[in-house]
Parts: C-alpha cells; sequence; structure tokens
C-alpha cells in the first residue's frame, strides 16, 4: 500500500466514503469513445477516426445539432488512449500531443460551448488497460488535473488493480469531493472483481455507476450475455440502483455494425429497463437513420430516466423451442401505480414466440386492470384485466416494451 493510500485510510476515510456531488439523479446518458473506436492511434492514415480532439468535437457537433442533446444525451467521454505515455517532470498526466495539441482544458472549454459536458478516463492501477500511465500514487495529482481542465465525469477503471484497489477508489472519491466541481464518478471495480462481488451498499455509496459485467463488444451474444447476467441479479444488485446510483451494463451498441433492429431494440429496450447509463458508441456522423430514431426514442428514455429510478427485475420466463429463453421483466415508475414491461424473445428459432399472458403473471394487482401502451412504436393496445389474455408474437431477439397505467 503506497504512503497517500495509508494516510487516508489512518485519519480520512471514516468522514468520506460517501460521494457527495448531487449528480446523476437519472442515468447519465452521452456517447463514449470505446467500443466503436477503441485505441486507434493511426491519425495519420485514419484522421476521421483516431483518437483525436477532432473525433470528439466531432462528436459534440453532432450531439448538439442532431437532436441527441435535447434527447438528454450531455456527457461525451473520452476512454483509453488520450494520454501520452509519460507524466511530464512533475508527475502531470499529459494528452498525447499529436491528437491533442490544443490539451484537454480547451477540448472542455469547446465541449461545454455546445451545453454539454466533458468525460475523460483514469485507471486505478499501474498502468490503464492499454498500457497508459495509471492513477496509482497520483490520486491526488490527477485530481487535481480534473478540476483545472474542467472535466465533469470520471470513469475510473481497474486494470492492474491490486489489492487495495477499492481503497483507492475510496481515496479518489474524497479527493473527488474536496474539489467542489460536479464530477460524476463512474467506477469499474465491481466488474474487475467478477461475479464475486458483493459491496453493492458500498459501492452504491461510492460512486454514481458501476460496471459489473463483462466489457460490451459489437455482438449480440454479448449483448444477450449481459442480460442474462442482469437476470441472476447476484446479490440483488438491482436493488441498489437508484437516483444517484445505477448498474452500468455497457455501452449501448445501437448503431454500430452487428445487431438487426429487433435486437437494438431488444438493447435500448432492456438497458431503459435496466435504469442503466446511456451511453451510444455508434459514430454519430454516420447512422442510420433507423438506428438515430430509437435512439431518440422519447417514450424508451422516459422509461429510463423515470425518476423512481427503480431497476428493472426479472418475473418469468420460459423456453421458446430449445433455442433459448422468453423473458419477462417490470419496471415500477413514478407515476403511481404505473409499471414498464418488458417481453424479451432470447430464442433463436426462426418462428416468433407465441406470447399469451396476462398483466397478473408479471406481478401486478390493480383489480380494475390497466391502460396498456406499446412503447417504441407508441400505440395504445387498450384496457386490460387483471387476467386478460395479452396476445402477442414476437420475433427472434426482438423485445416488446410497453407502459401500463392503471385503470
Ligand atoms: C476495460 C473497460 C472498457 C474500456 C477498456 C479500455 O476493458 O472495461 O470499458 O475502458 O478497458 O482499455
Amino acid at each position: 500500500m503506497d504512503f497517500q493510500t495509508l494516510f487516508f485510510l489512518m485519519f480520512l476515510i471514516p468522514v468520506v466514503s460517501c460521494l457527495d456531488n448531487g449528480l446523476a439523479l437519472t442515468p447519465p446518458m452521452g456517447w463514449m469513445q470505446w467500443e466503436r473506436f477503441r485505441c486507434n492511434l493511426d491519425c495519420k492514415n485514419d484522421p476521421e477516426n483516431c483518437i483525436s480532439e477532432k473525433l470528439i468535437m466531432d462528436m459534440a457537433n453532432r450531439m448538439e445539432k442532431d437532436g441527441y442533446k435535447e434527447a438528454g444525451y450531455t456527457y461525451i467521454s473520452l476512454d483509453d488512449c488520450w494520454m501520452s505515455m509519460e507524466r511530464d517532470s512533475q508527475g502531470i498526466l499529459q494528452p498525447d500531443k499529436d491528437r491533442f495539441p490544443h490539451g484537454i482544458k480547451y477540448l472542455a472549454d469547446y465541449v461545454h460551448s455546445k451545453g454539454l459536458k466533458l468525460g475523460i478516463y483514469l485507471d486505478m492501477g499501474l498502468k490503464t488497460c492499454k498500457g497508459y500511465p495509471g492513477s496509482k500514487f497520483y490520486i491526488q495529482r490527477d485530481v487535481l488535473s480534473l478540476n483545472e481542465w474542467g472535466i465533469d465525469m470520471l470513469k475510473m477503471d481497474c486494470c492492474g488493480g491490486g489489492s487495495d484497489m477499492v481503497t483507492g477508489y475510496e481515496v479518489m472519491g474524497f479527493f473527488l469531493n474536496q474539489t467542489g466541481r460536479h464530477i460524476a464518478f463512474s467506477c469499474s471495480y465491481p466488474a474487475c472483481i467478477g461475479n464475486l462481488f458483493s459491496d453493492y451498499a458500498g459501492v452504491a455509496q461510492l460512486c454514481n455507476s458501476w460496471r459489473n459485467a463483462i466489457d460490451i463488444t459489437d455482438s449480440w451474444d454479448r449483448v444477450y450475455k449481459v442480460v442474462q447476467f442482469y437476470s441472476l441479479n447476484f446479490y440483488n444488485f438491482s436493488g441498489f440502483a437508484g437516483p444517484g446510483h445505477w448498474n452500468d451494463p455497457d455501452e449501448l451498441i445501437v448503431g454500430d455494425y452487428s445487431l438487426s433492429d429487433g435486437q437494438e431494440r431488444s438493447q435500448f429496450g432492456m438497458w431503459a429497463m435496466f435504469a442503466s447509463p446511456l451511453f451510444m458508441s455508434v459514430d454519430l456522423r454516420d447512422i442510420k437513420t433507423s438506428s438515430r430514431n430509437l435512439l431518440l426514442n422519447k417514450r424508451v428514455i422516459a422509461i429510463n430516466q423515470d425518476p423512481l429510478g427503480v431497476q428493472a427485475q426479472i418475473v418469468w420466463q420460459h423456453p421458446w423451442t430449445d433455442q433459448g429463453m422468453v423473458s419477462g421483466w417490470v419496471k415500477p415508475l413514478m407515476k403511481k401505480g404505473s409499471y414498464a414491461i418488458a417481453i424479451l424473445n432470447g430464442s433463436s428459432y426462426g418462428m416468433p414466440a407465441p406470447i399469451n399472458i396476462t398483466l397478473e403473471d408479471f406481478g401486478l394487482t390493480s383489480e380494475g386492470g390497466y391502460n396498456l401502451t406499446e412503447t417504441f412504436e407508441g400505440r395504445f393496445l387498450g384496457p386490460y384485466k387483471l387476467k386478460e389474455p395479452i396476445l402477442l408474437k414476437i420475433h427472434a431477439h426482438d423485445t416488446f416494451l410497453a407502459t401500463v397505467v392503471p385503470l
């Protein structure tokens, strides 16, 4: 354990273990570099897509002009690979000077001028996942830089984080509080600890959001694995989501290369049900209209951003042939007695799954029944009694999403 950590353990931890920034009262929304642009350093041959100030400024422009900002996407976040390989002689982190020639403060000012907020990435170990300087031994100094630059969100990764990693996050939380600046704190240590991680009460006190599942990649297989992890709900982690603190199943891949329209609906719809942070990864300069419309769908976003801030729970699941499961999910909403419900057909069988279900099967109890409105298209499906069958057909990997309001 380094001296700094020891010092804070001895004197300060008892008063610092709570993040105190008043942020993320609903799940944060934005765009993040990682899933689509990764660690592309090749600005010479690929100037449009390498990790650079230009990429971030391009995305900020699109977020402002194409309706994303208006829909609620406010953070724009750098991920790994923005740094220079070395700190300067005083130990201060530097951005790569060729790719970020004007520095991070300039970029933050630009992003702020668009009415958006800038997120950045650090790592709690000696090095980031891609080998750039980590923040171990430099926590206080790095927070100073974040503050000077005008950063609004920090994703703190944990590659190479040792046994003192969680303490490092606590120290980081202390210094973030000290800045008086509102810096949302996204923590990765539950994901680094893996399925054994159990201290959701602790992480919910310390972080505005936390990764707990595997990294998303551009594949339905990954999206569905994350959904399955969320259905297992180890240590009842869904119960620890709420205003100011959220489970984070990783970025949206809507608009990227691998998902069908139905799969895109499923990821976006389920992430809304999970009260998940909604961070897009797609190249906003080049996105299909259908994906853009989905990402801007006000009704789905309203489910995600519902101020009650309760995460959906799985309430039933059954097989559709031997090709996978169909699952039902419920998320209570702020408006008294209302809920969002989702039915996800995770089966790969060619014929659509026939659904014959009642609202009672979702655990709903209002004897007078409910008005049912499908969410993606906004179609009113009518009043339903508690035990009245709802008949649907859901195609492979697609999701039926609806809200119900008691009559
Ligand atoms: C880890 C994280 C990813 C991304 C990469 C960057 O894998 O889980 O989200 O930040 O590191 O190297």
